[in-house]
């Protein structure tokens, strides 16, 4: 297994993993403080750990909290948040209890609840009361384990079965990816047995994965249940060179967009993951754009798209809707595309291309995109 956070301190690459989740969180809780038809939030910490490193730096659970307490100026509709944090080891929790003794506040309505349960016992648990939730609750799980060995598919897929659940889930992906030809045997030896469990359960090919970032991008299709999901994922790459995978798996395109923003808001110049190495470099930008670019005109040049696919299309592709704006404003000052007004049929006006979540909520398209210049 990788080895534990013996050292009591938080390293790079788990700080890149915490502001993965806390950057997420951040935005979650900016939307659904203020959209309408929400009314609770919960947030469930499964490996929450003890709340601060011995050198001084906070961990999930405590940020968890600062992130609600910052978010409580938008939360002027008064809705409750729950944060449950949950970790086996009852000391850890103890010690938890004792930091965040004075964080809660009745008149905000956020509370923090607390449990000492196996991960997974604990997911199997609350899974039968997600579909009885009201209409109106929503749930952010965040799922840090030390390793994979407890990752239960059927769990994740019927706490996401619901609809109003959200998964963030952080994986070690050197072991899994080192050993996974010794996954496919049917007699394997006893240490390889959940390693052989988990790629069985993902239905994960192992022969064509030829490296940790492929182990990473198949998981990510994993995840998708066959596509009933939207899912992200962002590599993290410690100072050996080796890599962990952070997941997202959510049913709301909304949630997708956020996630999308977070990750090129951490990697800003290819919205990917992160490697240890800050060197600005323009050119891997300018390289995902032009990916981009290939990909916007193979589908406008094969079928005929509108706004409300053209925005899921460039989130599923890991591009924010700015990138996308950006692309198609070149493409059409070079005569490649022409946009059409869905419901006149008369040429729309220059630089209309409504990408967003609004428009993708309504039912019908306003813009259609079509190749050529239209003249
Ligand atoms: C990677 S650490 C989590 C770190 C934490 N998220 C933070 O930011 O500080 C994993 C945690 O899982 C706990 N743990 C290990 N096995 C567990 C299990 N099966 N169920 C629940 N917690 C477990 C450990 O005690 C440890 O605190």
């Amino acid at each position: 297994m990788p080895k534990k956070e013996t050292a009591d301190s938080v390293q790079a690459h788990t700080e890149a993993k915490l502001q993965f989740y806390t950057k997420y969180l951040e935005r979650y809780l900016q939307i659904l403080l203020v959209a309408q038809g929400i009314n609770k939030i919960n947030i469930y910490d499964l490996y929450c750990g003890a709340g601060q490193y011995s050198d001084g730096n906070t961990g999930s659970a405590v940020r968890a909290v600062d992130a609600v307490w910052a978010a409580q100026v938008k939360n002027t509709l008064r809705k409750a948040v729950n944060l449950h944090l949950n970790d086996l080891n009852v000391e850890k929790v103890a010690n938890l209890r004792g930091i965040l003794a004075n964080k809660e506040s009745a008149e905000k309505r956020f509370s923090i609840s607390f449990s000492t349960f196996e991960a997974f016992e604990f997911l199997r648990k609350i899974a039968p009361e997600l579909p009885k939730q009201d209409s109106q609750t929503r749930n952010l799980l965040f799922i840090d384990p030390y390793g994979y060995k407890d990752i239960d598919k059927q769990s994740l897929h019927t706490v996401l079965s619901s609809g109003r659940t959200e998964v963030v889930l952080f994986l070690p992906i050197e072991q899994m990816y080192r050993f996974r030809n010794k996954t496919t045997d049917d007699e394997v030896d006893n240490s390889y047995v959940p390693l052989k469990h988990f790629v069985e359960q993902f239905e994960l090919d192992v022969a064509s994965i030829c490296s940790e970032k492929d182990f990473i991008s198949a998981l990510e299709a994993a995840l998708s249940f066959g596509g009933k999901y939207y899912t992200a994922s962002y590599s993290i790459r410690n100072h050996t060179g080796h890599h962990y995978g952070m997941f997202f798996i959510t049913s709301n395109l909304l949630g997708l967009e956020k996630i999308i923003e977070v990750k090129w808001e951490l990697d800003s110049q290819r919205g990917q993951g992160f490697t240890g190495n800050d060197q600005l470099d323009f050119f891997l930008e300018t390289d995902r754009l032009s990916d981009l670019r290939g990909v916007i005109v193979d589908l406008v040049g094969s079928e005929e798209i509108d706004n409300r696919s053209m925005y899921e299309f460039v989130l599923k592709k890991g591009f924010r809707p700015k990138h996308a704006n950006e692309v198609l404003r070149r493409l059409f000052d070079d005569g490649l595309i022409h946009t059409v007004d869905a419901i006149s049929q008369q040429r729309a006006r220059k630089g209309s291309f409504k990408l967003n979540y609004r428009e993708f909520k309504t039912d019908r398209a306003s813009i259609i995109y079509r190749g050529g210049s239209g003249e």
